[in-house]
């Protein structure tokens, strides 16, 4: 019996498992990136998408397989591991679903999304829901090749995709970790007026962005003051941005933040486990981060 089955990101299969192991959930087996868990669903951080009701389904055939989906609900995204050809025959039986690249700052897709793979020829698994709007978890852009400094801008991007909400004219914002200034460039590009804070210079197309103020300096001591946004990209340990983090959403501060928790070699799974306790917060692994994860907070929330 498979209770829930939580997708990982490329590489982080054992983070995931750690996580898990640490909320007491059970994993019997792993297909794939898809951990597959005998115990009911419980909120993850480092799970790209998170399958809540998933069926084991004896399938005797492609049509019956198709058949068993339709009649579930429309809309199915295919997980992919093994039995490729079985599967884009029985995925060519479905209505299409299109993972098209949002151009930001759209909203997510609202349209109802279940996922389903095949454990073996003849059993699927298949989930009516999951936690993700997107396919495997996967939130992908229309990218601007020419704006931005780094791709880090697709971070900021994604995360305010998922909160569903993002910098607007007349908004203040403070960038810490600004440099070479990519989420300083899509909040910019917003209308927003941010202030970047970095040891190492912006680049100076981003800079002379209209609503951009930049100050070298460090992140750790710039004194919290009423904003709409604090953001976060800095590079430091979770313990010491804890802290800072603290301090600004203290009252005084900032309304809204999203910010980077960044692990170099262990991930720190105590230190994850105080941000994801904070009030109003929200911990997340987006599909653009690497072994970090990202924290979104909003005040009242
Ligand atoms: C991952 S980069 C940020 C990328 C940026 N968000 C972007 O979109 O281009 C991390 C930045 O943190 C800065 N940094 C590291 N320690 C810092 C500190 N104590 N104070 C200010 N900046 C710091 C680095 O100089 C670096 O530019």
């Amino acid at each position: 019996m498979i209770g829930a089955a939580y997708l990982a990101a490329e590489g982080l299969e054992e983070v995931l498992a750690e996580e898990l192991r640490r909320a007491g959930v059970g994993v019997d087996s792993w297909h794939g990136r898809l951990a597959l868990s005998p115990d009911l669903p419980v909120a993850s951080a480092w799970a790209l998408d998170v399958w809540t009701a998933p069926r084991e389904v004896e399938i005797a055939s492609v049509k019956s397989a198709a058949d068993a989906l339709r009649g579930m609900q429309r809309n199915w995204a295919a997980y992919g591991v093994a039995h490729h050809r079985r599967m884009v025959l029985i995925a060519e039986r479905l209505p299409p679903v299109k993972a098209r690249a949002l151009v930001f700052p759209e909203p997510a897709p609202a349209a109802h999304l279940g996922a389903w793979t095949l454990l073996a020829p003849d059993r699927m698994l298949a989930s009516p829901t999951k936690t993700s709007p997107f396919v495997n978890g996967e939130c992908r852009f229309e990218e601007d090749h020419i704006g931005p400094p780094s791709r880090a801008y697709l971070k900021l991007w994604e995360a305010c995709t998922r909160i569903g909400d993002h910098p607007r004219p007349g908004q203040t914002c403070i960038d810490l970790g600004a440099s070479p200034g990519g989420w300083t460039w899509a909040v910019a590009k917003l209308g927003a007026a941010v202030t970047a804070i970095d040891r190492a210079p912006l680049q100076a197309r981003v800079a002379a962005m209209p609503g951009v103020a930049f100050r070298q300096g460090s992140a750790f001591t710039v004194l919290p003051e009423p904003v709409d946004w604090l953001f976060s990209d800095v590079i430091a340990y979770p313990a010491p941005l804890l802290e800072m983090v603290r301090r600004w959403i203290a009252p005084g501060g900032a309304d809204r933040v999203v910010c980077t928790i960044k692990f170099q070699g262990e991930t720190d799974h105590e230190a994850t486990a105080t941000f994801a306790a904070i009030p109003g917060g929200r911990l997340m692994h987006l599909f653009h981060n690497k072994h970090e994860l990202t924290f979104a907070w909003r005040r009242g929330d």
